[in-house]
């Protein structure tokens, strides 16, 4: 199966990422979020359509030296088929194109799949915020771990 490419979006997909968000997520993002961050110039929501559907997206914002990834999110159905690495090589092409010093990211201490991709991505672990999100399973909380990549050095 060949990859689709990831096209930047703009206003007119916000209910296809409301939705993407919706069937994916167990903390949703909800539309006046997303709305806004369509709408702003300095962040970027980069999308991948299959047969007419938005299968997955990820969001990166423009800070005043570095560059943060406010998320990445693939369907269910379509994971490994290398989605999300198509969406990081176009991150970084944002953030390079920005002239980022950094490309920033806060993930759940226990998500594996995104930790080992971002390890992969050549990330690297800065810290660790303590309960910072409310735990899946609804009882307690979770670390965040706060990762970052040089985009300089290559
Ligand atoms: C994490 C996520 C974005 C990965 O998307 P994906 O399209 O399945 O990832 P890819 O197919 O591009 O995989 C790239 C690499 O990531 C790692 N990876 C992805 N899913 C993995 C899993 N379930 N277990 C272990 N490693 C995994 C692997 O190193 C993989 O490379 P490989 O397939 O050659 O082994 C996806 O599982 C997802 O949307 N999860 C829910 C939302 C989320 O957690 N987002 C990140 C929040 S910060």
């Amino acid at each position: 199966m060949t990859t689709p490419e990831a096209r930047v979006l703009d206003a007119d997909a916000l209910a296809d990422v409301v939705e993407l968000e919706r069937v994916s997520q167990r903390f949703p993002l909800e539309a006046p979020r997303l709305k806004s961050a369509l709408a702003d110039n300095n962040e970027h929501l980069l999308g991948i359509y299959r047969n007419g559907r938005l299968i997955a997206y990820a969001h990166v914002s423009r800070l005043p030296f570095d560059a943060e990834l406010q998320s990445l999110l693939v369907a269910p159905r379509a994971r490994r088929q290398g989605l999300a690495a198509t969406l990081m090589q176009a991150v970084e092409a944002r953030a390079r194109g920005w002239n980022s010093e950094r490309l920033l990211l806060e993930v759940r201490a226990g998500n594996e799949a995104a930790i080992r991709l971002y390890r992969r991505w050549g990330f690297g672990e800065d810290g660790r915020r303590r309960d910072y999100y409310p735990s899946l399973d609804g009882a307690g909380r979770e670390d965040a771990l706060l990762m970052s990549r040089g985009l300089r050095q290559a």
